[in-house]
């Protein structure tokens, strides 16, 4: 639990060297751009990292979840958009056709999503519908051939810009809130499937995020994920996964943080010395390593108890909140570091600042993760 196997550092090793050579030159400009990184998404898929725990039977890596939050943290640390891109990919399209999926849902979508030739989103979030994922208002009707027919709109949709195939969430009786919601795998060239409004966002500006509008969509029979109105336990089990991801990600933004301030520290002077000399500085730091080291080792135990098959959510909440909102104070801390410097958009720790403010809101706010770890604690 403490340490690393062996098997663990090569691949943290093989994707902090990838992420520092070929993702971290071109993120300030991206940053700028909001280019999306297509490159360097074929190139991730190319080592395994867009399917890491989808079987090798359908083409994935194989992995177990530990190892996606290692490569994780290490492509977030480089660019954190690059890093939402690929944890949507991993967390929250392949892995509820993995665990709910049919046979033929895994080989059909699987071998795409790993190799990256497909891009894959999950759209639950509506207008009305954010914090509170039960109040589905996307309808789906059965047809009498056993197809379906979905309308409404979904939004804040990460990868959707890009998205071939999609995860989503509709209600057969929205009266009935939750219970009524159903799991659907959509495609991008059914009719009726629109890529909405996209958004301009803060920060993680290379990932794309859009409206999905579904236009009395037509899916067929054998696209419903799971069973009938059990939709939103696809949904809540897959939220649990995903927001391990956010945690790895958030580490990723808080080390960087950290380790620009280090640097800038030992090299920036004041009142004739260096800044880390002056105790003020020096609690910043220690501030930021304790917290960082903290979230790690809840983002690690999450992980780990994830992957032996138990019902995790409280833990995976709380590493989502701890370590989004360590992400959060270490840029904040970094930035004071930097002084005017930090306010900069020449410096790093600017976008950082940018970056890691989306980490307590996505994936469940801060909010919703001290619910979920109070029902947890409470029972
Ligand atoms: N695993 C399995 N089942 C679960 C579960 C989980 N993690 N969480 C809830 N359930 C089950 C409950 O046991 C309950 O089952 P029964 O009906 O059999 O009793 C059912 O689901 C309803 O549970 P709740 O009563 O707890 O539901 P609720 O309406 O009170 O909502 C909530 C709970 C935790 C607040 C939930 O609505 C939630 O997580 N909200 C936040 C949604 C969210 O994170 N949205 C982000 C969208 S993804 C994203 O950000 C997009 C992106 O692109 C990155």
């Amino acid at each position: 639990m403490f340490d690393l196997s062996d098997d663990h550092k090569q691949i943290r090793d093989l994707a902090r060297d990838y992420a520092r050579r070929v993702i971290m030159p071109g993120a300030p400009a991206r940053d700028k751009s909001h280019e999306y990184p297509a490159a360097i998404v074929g190139e991730l898929a190319d080592m395994g990292f867009m399917g890491m725990f989808i079987p090798a039977v359908y083409g994935g890596t194989g992995l177990d979840i530990l190892s996606y939050v290692l490569a994780l943290e290490e492509v977030s640390y480089a660019d954190a958009g690059v890093g939402v891109v690929m944890s949507v990919q991993n967390s929250l399209a392949s892995s509820p056709i993995l665990a709910f999926g049919t046979e033929a849902q895994k080989l059909k979508y699987l071998p795409e999503l790993a190799s990256g030739r497909k891009i894959g989103c999950y759209a639950l979030t509506e207008p009305e519908a954010g914090s509170d994922a039960g109040a589905q208002k996307t309808r789906a009707k059965k047809q009498a051939d056993g197809s379906w027919r979905l309308d409404g709109t979904k939004m804040w949709i990460t990868n959707a810009p890009q998205a071939d195939i999609c995860v989503t969430y509709a209600n057969v009786a929205p009266e009935e809130r939750h219970k009524g919601v159903c799991a659907f795998i959509v495609e991008r060239d059914y009719p009726g499937y629109k890529v909405g409004k996209i958004e301009e966002k803060m920060g993680i500006a290379c990932s794309g995020t859009s409206e999905l509008v579904f236009d009395d969509m037509h899916v067929p029979a054998e696209n419903l994920l799971h069973e009938e109105r059990k939709g939103f336990l696809v949904a809540m089990a897959t939220l649990d996964g995903g927001r391990i991801g956010i945690a790895a990600q958030a580490l990723g933004i808080a080390q960087r943080a950290l380790d620009l301030s280090v640097e800038y520290a030992r090299t920036r002077k004041t009142f004739g010395k260096p800044i880390a000399d002056h105790q003020a500085i020096q609690w910043k730091i220690a501030d930021m390593a304790t917290r960082i080291d903290a979230a790690r080792l809840l983002t690690w135990r999450a992980a780990v108890l994830k992957d032996s098959g138990a019902r995790a959510s409280h833990e995976c909440s709380m590493a989502k909140l701890f370590a989004s909102e360590t992400a959060n104070f270490c840029a904040y801390e970094a930035v004071q570091i930097h002084g005017g410097y930090g306010y900069s958009r020449e410096y790093e720790v600017e976008r950082l600042f940018r970056d890691a403010r989306i980490t307590t809101l996505y994936e469940g706010t801060s909010e919703i993760q001290r619910i979920v770890i109070a029902k947890g604690v409470l029972g």
